[in-house]
Order: C-alpha cells, then sequence, then structure tokens
C-alpha cells in the first residue's frame, strides 16, 4: 500500500523523486553544537510513531555549507531578525505606553520554554494559539497597540528572539485535554491528498524523507527551527509560509497564516516532533 502511494505520488510530480538516494548515513552523522551546546536532531520512538524508528530535524538533510551557517550566530542571517525583535522588545508602543519588558522583564527569564510548547491552549480563545496569536494579543489588549501582521519584519523580528530564548530546549506540546482533538484534526489534514497534484504533506515528508525532489533533500518537514531563515526566501518567515510553499508546490490553494487549518497542522507537527530540539532560528536552503 504503502508503495503504491509513493508510486503514484513520484508519477504525479512527473517523476521527479529519485529513489534511494538516502544522503544521511549513520557514520556520518553531524552533530548540530552551538556555543559548545549539542542539540538533539534525533530522537528515537516507538515503532507506532509514524516517523519511526527516528524522528529527524531537517537541518540533518542540508547541505554542509548551509548546515554551517546555523553552528555560528554570527554567520546565522536571522539573527538580523533576532536583533530587530531585540529592540522592539523594549520599545514602548500603543495607548497604555508600555514595551513588552514593562511587563516581562528580561526576556531571557520570562520567555525561556515559551515556544517549546506552542502551539498552547488559550482558555478565553477557546483554542490553541500560536507564539504570533500570543504576542498580537499582548499588543491588542494589554498595549493598546496595533497587531503585526503575520509576516511581517516586526513579528518575524519578535517570534525569532522569543523563539531564540528556548533554543537547545526539547519540543514539548500539551497533547491532551482540549488539545488532542485539534492534533487529531492537524494529522487528518497532513494525510488528505490536495491540489492539482493531489498530494497529501505525508506523501513527500512521510513516504519519502531523504531521497530527492528535484534538486531538493526532503526532509521530514520538522517545524523546530521556526521562524527560519531560508536561502531561497533571503529571509526569515513564519512556519505558516513555509506551509503555504508547500501546498503552493502540490497547486493546492493553501489556508490562510493563522487558520485553523494551519493552527492544527502546526499542533500536530509539534507533538510528532516532541523531544527534537527548538533550533529557533534555523537557516534552511
Ligand atoms: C511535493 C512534495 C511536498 C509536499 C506534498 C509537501 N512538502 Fe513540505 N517541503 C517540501 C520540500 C521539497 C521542502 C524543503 C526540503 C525539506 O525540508 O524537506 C519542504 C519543507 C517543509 C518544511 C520545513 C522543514 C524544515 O526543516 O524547515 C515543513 C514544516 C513542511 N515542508 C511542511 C509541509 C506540510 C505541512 C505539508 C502539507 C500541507 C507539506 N509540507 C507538503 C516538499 C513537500
Ligand atoms: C501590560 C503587560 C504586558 C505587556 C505590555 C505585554 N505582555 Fe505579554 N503577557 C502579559 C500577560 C499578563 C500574559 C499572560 C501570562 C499568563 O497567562 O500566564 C502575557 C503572555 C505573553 C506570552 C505567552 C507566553 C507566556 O509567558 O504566557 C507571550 C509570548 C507574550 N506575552 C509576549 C509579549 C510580547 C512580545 C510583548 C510586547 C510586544 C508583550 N507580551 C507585552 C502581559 C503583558
Amino acid at each position: 500500500m504503502k508503495k503504491w502511494t509513493y508510486a503514484a505520488a513520484a508519477i504525479a510530480i512527473g517523476g521527479v523523486v529519485a529513489a534511494g538516494a538516502a544522503a544521511v548515513s549513520a557514520e556520518d552523522k553531524p552533530m548540530l553544537t552551538i556555543d559548545g551546546e549539542t542539540f538533539t536532531t534525533h530522537v528515537k520512538v516507538p515503532d507506532d510513531h509514524p516517523l519511526a524508528p527516528e524522528v529527524i530535524s531537517g537541518w540533518e538533510y542540508r547541505t554542509r555549507e548551509t548546515q554551517a551557517l546555523e553552528l555560528d550566530d554570527f554567520q546565522n542571517p536571522a539573527f538580523l531578525a533576532v536583533e530587530q525583535g531585540e529592540e522592539l522588545w523594549s520599545a514602548v508602543d500603543g495607548s497604555e505606553g508600555k514595551s513588552c519588558e514593562s511587563c516581562h522583564g528580561d526576556a531571557a527569564e520570562s520567555m525561556k520554554g515559551v515556544r517549546a510548547n506552542m502551539p498552547r491552549w488559550n482558555e478565553a480563545a477557546n483554542k490553541p494559539w500560536t507564539l504570533e496569536e500570543h504576542i498580537n494579543s499582548c499588543r491588542k489588549d494589554r498595549m493598546g497597540a496595533e497587531p503585526w501582521k503575520w509576516e511581517s519584519s516586526e513579528m518575524l523580528g519578535m517570534t525569532a528572539y522569543v523563539g531564540l530564548q528556548s533554543r537547545g530546549m526539547p519540543m514539548t506540546v500539551q497533547t491532551d485535554g482540549p488539545m488532542a482533538s485539534w492534533i487529531e484534526k492537524g494529522k487528518e489534514l497532513y494525510y488528505t491528498r490536495v491540489g492539482q497534484l493531489d498530494m497529501a504533506c505525508a506523501n513527500c515528508h512521510v513516504d519519502n524523507y531523504g531521497k530527492y525532489i528535484r534538486a531538493d533533500l526532503l526532509s521530514q518537514g520538522n517545524i523546530n527551527g521556526f521562524p527560519t531563515y531560508r536561502l531561497k526566501w533571503q529571509g526569515v518567515g513564519s512556519l505558516h509560509r513555509r506551509f503555504k510553499g508547500c501546498m503552493d508546490q502540490v497547486r493546492a490553494k493553501p489556508y490562510k497564516r493563522g487558520s485553523d487549518e494551519f493552527v492544527a497542522l502546526e499542533a500536530y507537527l509539534a507533538s510528532r516532533g516532541a523531544g527534537l530540539s527548538v533550533e529557533t532560528p534555523a537557516v534552511r536552503n
């Protein structure tokens, strides 16, 4: 059944998935070490996990050159965004005359671990909130400021800066209680074929990771590095931009950034990738 799916998928995308090109061999495994701290880029998982035997960070699938950019914060081009986020952290904005710092103090303390368990259930909204939604809720309701657009440089800078405070921590999203049905919905979407090419996320990222699609080595599509600097974008982009790009590739009509569908996908992928180190801000091609 799985073989058939792969064959159909390869035909659907014009046979561009090259079989058997596993580029990540065990003895050749590079290590992601930043400032002396080694990150978890692969996690052993039980047989019933969709990615068994291992969940693997997208970092392992990139070329040595691209990998190297993430090893050194001075070379990592995403740090321009981080710097912008850091400046915004202490910038007063809105009718209440407050900055993030007025309430949250030192981000290294107050934001530590926040990115690692996103999206997080919000009782009042009765849905999971992404990091973007938490930030905009503070801007609107607590600062009296305009919310930032999802893909604005301000929002990307702030999510990169806040995310950095969790770098190296394991992804641990809540999976029980009210989160369970969102994760289930995300999983359903992940396995649903869409678009003119009639492909599901899983056809590429579960059935074919480790193989080439055109010039690109397919990873498992994990989300532990977002927001991420992409060489192709020549800038930092959000997770939902990446989702949209993948839906464009199969010529499906993409869901909107912040839509329930993308939040559900995010929740599912956060749970599927549990244990991987947060790499925010990662570098990918
Ligand atoms: C036609 C194949 C294909 C399909 C279908 C596809 N993607 Fe991708 N995706 C890619 C390629 C190619 C990349 C870039 C290389 C990589 O990391 O796999 C990518 C990258 C990603 C990444 C970034 C991984 C990282 O480490 O930064 C995520 C997340 C992702 N995809 C999620 C999805 C989701 C969610 C769907 C379904 C809505 C989807 N993809 C459908 C081909 C696909
Ligand atoms: C007037 C005080 C105030 C300001 C200003 C403020 N926040 Fe918050 N923020 C809060 C409170 C209160 C919470 C909820 C904490 C909780 O539920 O435990 C919160 C929650 C958050 C969260 C969710 C994570 C967590 O620790 O609960 C994030 C992320 C966040 N704020 C980021 C920001 C950012 C970024 C800014 C500036 C753009 C900002 N906040 C400005 C008071 C504020």
